[in-house]
């Protein structure tokens, strides 16, 4: 929650005109991280700032994602505020889930902050619910926004991929090669959790590449006679230890109720492993950190050539310019084949 202090930075000016550059091209400039952190946004952060000197655009943070914007968080950032930054995971910008953006009175209050410190574009990285946000945002306040897509699990709209999955799916698939030891010297069944409450990317990726036997995955309704049998007949065909990712939430339920049900029709003890916050943390890996350099390049280029209202996608190796109109019907989807060789691999 914010503190008094930050709230007393809160501004009020009344008129709410557009924001205008004297020459077109921003001047100053802010940038957020939003929603859960994700490794690679340091990288994402260090690349606008340098992208932007490179140009004379001054830009400041803003400290706590939209929170920071509501409560007057902004700070200068000058290119050495960003050395030996490009290496670390979290964001050294803060975040927050801002229940107060949700609301219209929030939104112009940040309108007004921003008018205020003559700040004349934002480049926003974040998940979809910040992307939700910026988009409300851009049509309420006209400012010029861009938008880098963060989330480890890999399901911002309008791009085939965004900065962290790679790191996560790496620090899971590290942690699960350990737990593949222990199982396979006492013979047990695993379930390990892995996060992606609505959405599948982590779990599909990490039981391919960490040789599990099942996955369940949020968008598809678990076949619990189905998974029964597979342990079953993985069983009778000599296999003495399996793996199964499940991911996190309301959806699948969770690894801890799937265990149990498990246990209780084929009567075979499982040890539970939930994975968490674990995920998100840590070095981003060498993924992330050129993704992220690219579009932090990519979203001040974008200002400096008048262009907003856009997330910035890769789709192939290339990186494109989504409008936030077109966004929301680039969702990423699960690919069923990925689902299958997770079934063809375990024989
Ligand atoms: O950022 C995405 C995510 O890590 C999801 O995978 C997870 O469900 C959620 O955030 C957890 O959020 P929080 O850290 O706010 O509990």
């Amino acid at each position: 929650m914010p503190d008094e202090s930050s709230h007393s930075e809160l501004v009020s000016a009344p008129a709410a005109k557009p924001f205008k550059s004297s020459r077109g091209v921003p001047r100053r400039i802010g940038v957020l991280t939003g929603g859960g952190d994700a490794p690679g946004m340091n990288a994402a952060i260090r690349s606008i700032v340098r992208s932007a000197g490179a140009v004379n655009i001054e830009v400041y943070g803003i400290r706590r994602g939209f929170e920071g914007l509501i409560y007057g968080n902004f700070e200068p950032l000058p290119s050495r505020a960003v050395a030996n930054v490009i290496q670390r995971g979290g964001t050294i910008l803060e975040t927050s889930r801002s229940p107060h953006f949700r609301s219209q009175e929030g939104r112009a209050r940040a309108a007004e902050n921003l008018r205020y410190r003559g700040v004349e574009a934002i480049i926003m990285i974040g998940g979809d619910g910040t992307l939700a946000g910026a988009i409300e945002f851009e049509r309420e306040a006209r400012i010029p926004i861009m938008f880098i897509p963060a989330s480890i699990d890999n399901d911002v709209p309008g791009t085939d991929y965004a900065i962290g999955f790679d790191t996560a799916v790496n620090t899971a698939l590290e942690a699960i090669d350990r737990i593949r030891d222990t199982a396979f010297a006492g013979e047990r069944l695993f379930f390990i959790e892995v996060m992606g409450r609505d959405s599948g990317f982590i779990a599909l990726a990490v039981a391919i590449g960490g040789g599990a036997e099942a996955v369940i995955l949020p968008e598809t309704k678990c076949d619990m006679d189905d998974l029964c049998r597979r342990i079953e007949e993985s069983q009778s065909r000599g296999k003495r230890s399996s793996l199964i990712v499940v991911s996190e939430g309301p959806r699948t339920g969770g690894a801890f109720a799937i265990a149990e049900e498990v246990r209780a029709r084929v009567g075979m003890p499982a040890r539970v492993v939930v994975l968490g916050h674990i995920q998100r943390g840590g070095a981003p890996t060498a993924r992330d950190r050129l993704t992220a350099s690219r579009m932090g390049a990519a979203a001040v280029r974008a200002l400096v050539k008048h262009r907003s209202s856009c997330v910035i996608g890769e789709h192939k190796t290339d990186l494109i310019y989504v409008p936030f109109a077109d966004a929301m019907d680039r969702r990423p989807k699960i690919d069923p084949d990925w689902a299958r060789l997770v079934q063809t691999l375990s024989v």
